[in-house]
């Protein structure tokens, strides 16, 4: 299975995806190529250590939306992928690209989707909300990417305890060690491996 990573930030999904693919967490999968939004996203810095192609396609340099879409989509084409993974990335997925890639673009989320999630809710600001809330259980959700935000049938959830005296750092650092770091790439090998059902908007493991 063909993987191209689209990344923002620090890439630290990234590294679990590339971690889990050298020590065979995940199996019959590559990562062809990272694409950031962000020129300076140390995510590509961790794609040079390890020689995979990496982009950088920011839709401010593009007149239009269309146009950051087909320039997406013909890259992604290019490397012939099979699956998006979109891994700490910020920009709403262009629907040329949905369309073209239905229920092929994964997205790891901070939060148990439906809660708190949507757009504004990224990053911090999620954990932020759930400290707020006073929430005693979050988590992360990796699920298909539809034409909405947050709104594509979950694959895979993991909960994590909120604890007395967490900040909005602490907490989103142990969601991600807890949850996120684990359950994209587990995602990434139900679908190399072809062991997920989707039946609507409903996803099962064999
Ligand atoms: C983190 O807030 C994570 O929860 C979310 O994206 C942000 C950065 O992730 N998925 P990464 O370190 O760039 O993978």
């Amino acid at each position: 299975l063909k993987t191209a990573v689209l990344v923002s930030g620090g890439g630290t999904n990234l590294q679990a995806i590339i971690d889990s693919m050298e020590n065979g967490s995940i199996t019959n999968a590559s990562i062809e190529v990272v694409i950031s939004n962000k020129q300076n996203a140390y995510a590509l810095e961790r794609a040079a250590n390890k020689e995979i192609p990496a982009h950088c396609i920011s839709p401010k340099d593009f007149s239009d939306r269309e146009d950051f879409g087909k320039k997406l989509l013909d890259t992604l084409l290019s490397y012939q992928i099979d699956l998006i993974v979109l891994a700490g990335y910020l920009v709403i997925m262009p629907e040329i690209v949905v369309k073209h890639y239905r229920n092929r673009i994964i997205n790891i989320h901070p939060s148990l989707i439906p809660s708190f999630c949507g757009a504004g809710f990224y990053g911090l600001k999620v954990h932020e909300a759930v400290l707020e809330r006073g929430n005693k259980v979050t988590g992360a959700t990796v699920h298909f990417v539809d034409e909405g935000t947050d709104t594509g049938p979950i694959i895979l959830q993991k909960a994590v305890e909120v604890k007395a005296g967490d900040t909005a750092e602490i907490l989103q650092k142990r969601v991600m060690e807890e949850a996120e770091w684990k359950i994209l790439p587990r995602a990434i090998d139900l679908i190399a491996n072809d062991k997920l059902v989707i039946s609507g908007h409903l996803v099962r493991e064999k």
